[in-house]
């Protein structure tokens, strides 16, 4: 594994190069003795104590009554979607879902993002969240965060994104870049001349280049320092592109994939693509993630059959289990099965996982429901303030814990 640092850092620390370098074989023993091979462990609170390793992706919930009464940004964030801002729409748990903190198994509280000391430590970078509406979701918690601390921003979008900021006392920018399958998509139908796809009967559908970087986010893989990415199970699940109605057809190198591949088949192809050619387009000292699936918590049917989410607690264990049990193939269980096939295509790959699949799990408490201002409940995004303030905890830890591996 390369020692991954953020240029700032490296910025800052150049008087510090010479002993640095003597350092180096010694660090890179400890980075392998406390690296497994998927995931880059988040190191423990205690900053002393680097050999004592915690997997943050394990846990639970604990109650933390004074959580909301140090809110981290209130519903007058304007970067909050509007259907996301649960206490604004008034939903009934839109404070009291914030008083639960994230325990990982035989660790202390996952520590809070310190927006003050996450803007210092990243001056002059540049960040990226590249992926769907779940990852807009995760981008607005930050930028609500930061801008909490630090109001002057100028707002552009940098690199194709959809939206960024730059905050400018600290020369730090965030942008987010709208992509669903990561590859280029668009509608497709048969040709009157025919092909091989109209030879199949194939009349209309998806045109899914499973080899071409949508350009939303192509130049953004050389403008940033660190990106996360992710792609939403809900796109690749049949529900979304019907296979009889309008089946996804991939396509590489221009032509159709003979026999035509199904949706997983398909999934898997595009990430190992994807992997590649963000490695040969980042920067050097860029760090990338991937963030795993985001679960959804329909119950009584799917989004589109009266399905809603009216919980007010966090589930349990025993609940998350049946609800998410890839065995007992009930509405939210393709998370999962999503997941299984990202851990493949990143497996011998130098992403960093950023797992928050579990812990989000838990919070069917935690989504705009019937306050998300559409027809059907949203079981589905978070709630801002919500979880994805701690999924942002869990990218400052990570990157708290590659500068740690340097210092
Ligand atoms: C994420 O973490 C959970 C809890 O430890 C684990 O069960 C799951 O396999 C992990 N998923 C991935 C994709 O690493
Ligand atoms: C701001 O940061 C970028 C790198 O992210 C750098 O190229 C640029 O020179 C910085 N600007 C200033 C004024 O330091
Ligand atoms: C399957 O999920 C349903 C609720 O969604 C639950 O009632 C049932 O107990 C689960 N079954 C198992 C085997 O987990
Ligand atoms: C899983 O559930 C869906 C409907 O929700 C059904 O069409 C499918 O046949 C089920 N699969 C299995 C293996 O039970």
């Amino acid at each position: 594994m390369p020692p991954a640092r953020s240029p700032a850092a490296g910025l800052r620390r150049r008087k510090a190069f010479i002993p640095l370098l003597l350092l180096l074989p010694m660090i890179l023993i400890i980075l392998f003795l406390i690296s497994p091979l998927r995931s880059i462990p988040a190191v423990s609170n205690a900053a002393l104590r680097p050999q004592q390793t915690c997997d943050y992706a394990a846990g639970g919930w604990v109650p933390d009554a004074s959580a909301d009464s140090q809110l981290r940004y209130d519903h007058t964030c304007k970067e909050i979607f509007k259907g996301w801002n649960c206490v604004a729409n008034g939903k009934r748990n839109g404070r009291a879902l914030l008083r639960w903190r994230w325990k990982p198994t035989g660790c202390e509280l996952l520590p809070r993002l310190d927006p003050h000391q996450f803007l210092e430590r990243h001056r002059n970078t540049n960040i990226g969240f590249v992926g769907d509406s779940l990852n807009r979701n995760m981008f607005a918690s930050l930028v609500c965060m930061l801008r909490g601390v630090s109001g002057e921003v100028c707002k552009w979008r940098p690199a194709g994104a959809d939206r960024g900021f730059t905050f400018l006392r600290y020369n730090l920018t965030l942008s987010y870049h709208r992509t669903n399958l990561l590859v280029r998509y668009g509608r497709w139908s048969a040709s009157p001349d025919g092909g091989p796809l109209e030879s199949l009967g194939y009349k209309q559908g998806y045109r899914v280049d499973v080899d071409i970087p949508d350009q939303t986010w192509a130049d953004a893989t050389s403008f940033h320092d660190v990106l996360i990415f992710n792609t939403g199970h809900w796109w690749w699940a049949p529900s979304k592109f019907d296979p009889i109605q309008s089946p996804m057809v991939f396509f590489e190198k221009g032509m159709p994939i003979i026999p035509p591949l199904l949706p997983p088949e398909g999934l898997d192809l595009a990430l190992k693509h994807v992997v590649t050619f963000v490695n040969k387009a980042i920067r050097p000292n860029g760090i990338k993630f991937f963030r795993t699936q985001s679960p959804r918590h329909f119950e009584g049917g799917d989004w589109n059959e009266g399905g809603s989410c009216q919980r007010e607690q966090p589930l349990s264990s025993k609940e998350v289990k049946e609800f998410f049990s890839v065995d007992n193939n009930s509405t939210n269980t393709e998370v999962r099965v999503v997941n299984q096939h990202l851990m493949k295509a990143l497996e011998q790959s130098t992403f960093r996982v950023l797992n928050v699949t579990h812990m989000s799990e838990f919070r069917a408490d935690a989504h705009p429901s019937t306050t998300g201002g559409k027809k059907h409940d949203d079981c589905m995004h978070w709630c801002l303030p919500g979880p994805t303030d701690t999924w942002n905890d869990l990218l400052a830890a990570n990157l708290a814990a590659t500068e740690r591996g340097l210092d």
